[in-house]
């Protein structure tokens, strides 16, 4: 089976702190363009469909656009999850090169948002909202549940997503590393309930799954490794995934040979077969692991979600938008704020801390 996709660190630096994340605590080098370039042009030859260049802090790399110019030009779709610090200062070089862009956001009260992430962030992320819309571009709000921010959902529904047309991503909180917890029943049992709502993204085999006790190394539903190549800044190939990244093979301009080499074909067979995959719900590998597994209960749960978010996206936005641009409508205070007074989160600063 051909891989789908490709989750590409741009880099594991960030510049925001989040509780239940710790790639930011990694020190680690940007991706070098010309090894990108021969990484897509195997990723094409391997017949990956999307890129996911993410992070770390994705933005944080000051040739994304250029990474996303590549990928577009070898007939690859594109995604980008933001924390929004660096958006309104780089939307216009991003402007059309993102299929899927995704802002996060944890809570609709800037300082509950601002404590989760660990920086200040809110104001910086409304005013990534309104130059987004303002260039034509339509992000979805990706909002990651956890036992303590459910009610913060109604209003970032209410408040952000549904008024400006945008659509609001659930994203259940998974555990790795002793980080994230489980999620209560009340709070599977309200995010189902919500995800039915329009403009609203939840895939609800997320929820059957979790109830289920997650990924059993003993029949796995995983497909980790047959659907994703995961590629890390220092341009290695990380095997099973990134979340247990057991084997971190250099790439050196090999991509193709080694994904048909006999390392892989075992990562392979042993995807989620491993004792750490023992209950694991990381949603970045169970989203495409469904997808291509048409004999499970998860892929036909799976499906009307899917349906929903694509008509959403592909018809109803794109109707919108040739009405031109939208003026955004965010909450008063927040919309006077602007954006270049924030303090310095590049590259630079986030190196120099
Ligand atoms: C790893 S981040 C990378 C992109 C960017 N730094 C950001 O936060 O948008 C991608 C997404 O994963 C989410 N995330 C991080 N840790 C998570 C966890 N333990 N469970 C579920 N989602 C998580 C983040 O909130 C974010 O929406
Ligand atoms: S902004 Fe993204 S990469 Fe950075 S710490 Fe938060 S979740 Fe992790
Ligand atoms: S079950 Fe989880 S830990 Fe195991 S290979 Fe799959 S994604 Fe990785």
């Amino acid at each position: 089976m051909q891989p789908l996709l490709c989750n590409y660190y741009t880099t594991y630096r960030c510049n925001a702190k989040c509780g239940f994340c710790d790639i930011w605590e990694q020190p680690s080098p940007l991706v070098d363009l010309g090894d990108a370039e021969r990484n897509l042009d195997d990723l094409q030859r391997l017949g990956v469909r999307i890129v996911d260049f993410t992070g770390g802090e994705p933005l944080l790399h000051p040739e994304l656009d250029v990474l996303l110019d590549m990928a577009r030009a070898r007939g690859m779709r594109t995604s980008v999850t933001t924390n929004g610090l660096l958006y309104p200062k780089r939307a216009a070089s991003l402007a059309g090169k993102v299929d899927l862009l995704h802002f996060s956001i944890d809570a609709a009260d800037p300082d509950k948002h601002d404590a989760s992430r660990g920086v200040q962030c809110f104001d910086a992320l409304m005013q990534s909202v309104r130059v987004a819309l303002e260039i034509g571009e339509r992000p979805d709000l990706l909002f990651t549940v956890t036992n303590d921010n459910l009610e913060e959902l109604e209003r970032i529904y209410t408040e952000i997503s549904y008024p400006n047309g945008l659509i609001l991503i659930i994203n259940p909180l998974f555990q790795y590393n002793d980080l994230g917890s489980s999620l209560d029943d009340k709070v599977l049992d309200h995010i189902l309930a919500f995800g039915r709502r329009p403009f609203t993204y939840l895939n609800p085999a997320f929820v059957t799954f979790r109830r289920a006790g997650g990924n059993d190394p003993e029949a796995p539903v995983c497909r980790a490794v047959s659907t994703t190549v995961v590629i890390s800044p220092f341009n290695e190939l990380v095997l099973p995934c990134y979340h247990f990244g057991l084997d971190r093979i250099p790439i050196d301009g090999q991509l193709f040979g080694l994904w048909n080499s006999d390392v892989v074909a075992e990562h392979k067979r042993m995807e989620g077969r491993h004792e750490v995959c023992r209950g694991c719900t990381v949603n970045c590998y169970f989203e495409p692991s469904f997808a291509t597994s048409p004999t499970t209960r998860y892929f036909w749960q799976s499906l009307p979600s899917k349906m929903n978010y694509a008509w959403t996206k592909f018809v109803l936005q794109r109707l919108d938008n040739r009405n031109g641009p939208r003026e955004a409508m965010l909450p008063v205070r927040i919309a006077e704020t602007d954006h270049r007074t924030a303090p310095d989160h590049s590259i630079e600063a986030v190196q120099q801390a």
